[in-house]
């Protein structure tokens, strides 16, 4: 049956000339037709080289809108519709602003789960796997890093030298994670490694043998030799390497480890987006894509 609506979409793939990327936390038989599967990072170089008509996203909707600002000429469609990262909207454009007005010598860097509103007001973008390269190629000593408390945290420990501002935002699923969490999964497993993404507490990336994005996290495991592993990130993850990798052993740190709004695409989401009869197209005028597509390409350019 998942056979059957999966070939349908390959061949309506094709007639539509599209491509279709899905991040890594969406579920496996959404994976096994996309043209490409990674990070947000991975996704955002992918989406600027598309080579076809139109890209159907799987994910959420700030990813998106990433797409489109990175792809202007394309027709870019969110498979579904009501897939948010709650995250995203944490913070107002009118808020950085003001900040802006009072600190004008602060850079705005912002995580890349932001609202392309936001985007039209963030000097620089950060993904969680550029933004150590990125923060540590940029000029500014001061900074005011948003959403994402967690990740701005991990950040501003590994430039002890810039001045980093936080506020208070972050992800529901990575944030709500404890070092009693990591210590118990450590107690249950004492011969796995731990590998946590930084959108965790501090706490908890403190005790992690290494930190990393989604697509660092997978890196990791390619690139040892080790038999058991620990995943501190979204559940699809230690899936996805159980499934490459069926003689090591992947423990997800916790259940709770599961994103509602990246499990929220269906194979008929992706099906009905294809025949035009679902899905969300992204649309943004010229002007707004222009603003909105400085600091990502700001990000493309310092992340060397
Ligand atoms: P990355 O895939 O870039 O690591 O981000 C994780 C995430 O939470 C995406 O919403
Ligand atoms: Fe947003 Fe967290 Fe879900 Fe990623 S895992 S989409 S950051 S809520």
């Amino acid at each position: 049956m998942i056979n059957d609506i999966q070939e349908k979409i390959l061949k309506l793939k094709k007639e539509k000339n599209c491509c279709i990327l899905a991040h890594s936390y969406v579920a496996k038989e959404i994976t096994e037709v996309a043209d490409f599967v990674g990070d947000s990072f991975q996704l955002s170089a992918a989406a600027k080289n598309v080579d076809k008509e139109m890209i159907l996203f799987c994910g959420v909707h700030f990813m998106a809108e990433t797409a489109k600002i990175l792809s202007p000429d394309k027709k870019v469609v969110l498979a579904a519709p009501h897939a948010g990262c709650p995250m995203a909207e944490q913070f107002t454009p009118d808020e950085v602003v003001k900040f802006k007005n009072e600190h004008p010598d602060y850079a705005v860097v912002s995580y890349i789960n932001t609202t392309a509103a936001l985007k039209c007001v963030t000097d620089v973008c950060v993904t969680s796997a550029s933004a150590l390269n990125v923060v540590g190629n940029m000029e500014e000593e001061n900074i005011l890093f948003i959403p994402d408390i967690n990740l701005g945290s991990y950040v501003k420990e590994n430039f002890p030298q810039k001045n980093i501002v936080l506020w208070n935002g972050g992800c529901p699923v990575h944030g709500r994670m404890t070092s009693a969490d990591a210590e118990k999964a450590k107690s249950l497993h004492p011969d796995a490694l731990l590998l946590v993404h930084p959108e965790c507490p501090p706490e908890v990336c403190e005790k992690a043998d290494y930190i990393g994005s989604t697509g660092g996290i997978m890196k990791y495991v390619d690139e040892h030799n080790h038999d058991e592993y620990i995943i501190g990130t979204e559940i699809s993850i230690a899936e996805l390497l159980s499934y490459k990798y069926p003689d090591k052993k992947f423990y997800p740190m916790h259940k709770g480890l599961i994103c509602p709004d990246m499990k929220e695409t269906t194979l008929m989401d992706v099906y009905k987006a294809l025949l035009g009869t679902g899905g969300l197209e992204i649309e943004m005028s010229d002007e707004y894509i222009k603003k909105a597509s400085g600091c990502i390409n700001r990000m493309l350019e310092l992340n060397k």
